[in-house]
């Protein structure tokens, strides 16, 4: 044969190549599959009370039921018709549940060690402080409260009280944008000169969701406004956003359902984010990263891949529809995110997002929303207090 000098030996007897970092299943496969107990940090059962088991509290609970290193003890949930369906459906026979108004059995309770937060926002600082007060780590959705200064005094009681509060921003620990993270943060387009994050959602969330939500910056900007920070490392100078009510419902409880952001960074790089509450088309969130090296971006993921047709004469790629929902689209992140608190709490991490962090994040969106409302630029200045290292 015309190329049979290009044989190359057997691979049996040259060096294979490993599996790429990348292949974050395969990671998690070789680490199930080597059955090996990590020596650091503690490897103790942690005792767990999640509270809220509406849309959030059911990802969470997916990631808590079968997780060997969780001990579910408790479900405090206010809608008492659900118990026995939850009870039945996860097959957790030995946990109890409880309403809000028994809630201090849970922090009375020494098995507890930590508290997962997916309750309503505006029930979350009386959860959070109770837990702290009585010794309990927490995982808590975002936003932590329902304001900044409620949210200050909750990480100022963690502060004190030497205690773990995890704000939930679960995008961070997805493996696409981990992955983009680490090679912007290699330099690979060089100096960031625009950063642009798209994100609109799917389905339309309820009225009686919305009305406590605490407004669309707090509720789900937030969350984008955390990665594009996360990304580049730097925190605004400065914010210019505009926002509007398409859907007459939402002007109705006075917020809105479309909004567009314009951050400057002191390094000088430009972050757009638009926004909307509703897209009939699925789930559309998109990330690019921008230098004079070049462009890296991140497209949304689907369901399904790797479909191709040839049919009716035509060939090409089938088009195969987004992700319906948050839940799908964050499946793996929600995963590994509750996976890094657990990790955290035996010890073996450091958390990934610290308070200073989460507060800053909350400033820029309270800024947004001041933008939105007034027409004007927000000018921001950060003190040291907002340092990442801090605590
Ligand atoms: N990180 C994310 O991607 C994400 C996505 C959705 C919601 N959230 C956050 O999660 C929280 C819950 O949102 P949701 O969409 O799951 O709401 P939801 O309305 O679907 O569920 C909330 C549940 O909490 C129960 N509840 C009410 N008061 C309670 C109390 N005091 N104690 C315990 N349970 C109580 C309700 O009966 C309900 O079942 C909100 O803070 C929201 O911002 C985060």
């Amino acid at each position: 044969m015309a190329t049979a000098h290009f044989s190359t030996p057997s691979p049996y007897k040259t060096e294979r190549p490993s599996a790429p970092e990348e292949d974050f299943l395969y990671t998690r496969f070789a680490k199930d599959f080597s059955l090996k107990t990590e020596s650091e940090g503690s490897n103790k059962v942690i005792g767990i009370a999640l509270f809220g088991a509406g849309r959030a509290g059911t990802v969470h609970l997916r990631n808590l039921v079968k997780n060997p290193r969780v001990d579910l003890l408790y479900i405090v949930e206010d809608l008492e018709s659900k118990w026995e369906n939850i009870r039945k459906y996860w097959q957790i026979e030995n946990v109890k549940f409880l309403s809000s108004k028994d809630q201090e059995q849970v922090f009375k309770d020494s098995r507890v060690d930590a508290v997962i937060v997916a309750s309503p926002t505006f029930t979350h600082e009386s959860i959070v402080t109770g837990a702290l007060l009585n010794g309990k780590d927490v995982f808590c959705e975002k936003p932590i409260a329902e304001n900044n200064t409620s949210t200050e005094n909750c990480f100022r009681l963690a502060r004190e009280r030497k205690q773990h509060l995890f704000c939930a921003f679960n995008k961070r620990f997805d493996p696409s944008y981990q992955h983009l993270r680490k090679r912007v943060q290699a330099g690979e387009v060089g100096h960031v000169h625009m950063i642009k994050i798209s994100g609109k959602s799917s389905p339309l969330a309820s009225l009686d969701y919305l009305k406590t939500s605490g407004g669309c910056f707090h509720d789900t900007v937030v969350h984008d406004i955390d990665v594009m920070c996360w990304m580049l490392g730097e925190y605004p100078s400065r914010v210019a956003a505009c926002s509007q009510a398409h859907i007459p419902e939402i002007a109705a409880i006075g917020d809105h359902d479309t909004a567009a952001v314009i951050f400057t960074f002191p390094s000088g790089t430009i972050g757009i984010l638009d926004w909307c509450r509703y897209s009939s088309y699925g789930y559309d969130h998109r990330l690019e990263v921008f230098g004079p090296k070049g462009i890296i971006m991140c497209e949304n993921e689907r369901p399904l891949s790797g479909i191709k047709s040839q049919t009716n004469g035509l060939e090409g790629p089938l088009s195969v529809s987004n992700y319906y929902t948050f839940s799908s689209r964050y499946c793996t992140a929600y995963a590994n995110e509750m996976e890094h608190f657990l990790d955290v709490l035996q010890g073996k991490a450091e958390m990934a997002t610290r308070g200073p962090e989460a507060m800053a994040v909350i400033r820029i969106a309270t800024a947004c929303e001041k933008s939105a409302r007034t027409g004007r630029f927000v000018d921001m200045e950060w003190g040291p207090e907002f340092d990442e290292r801090g605590s």
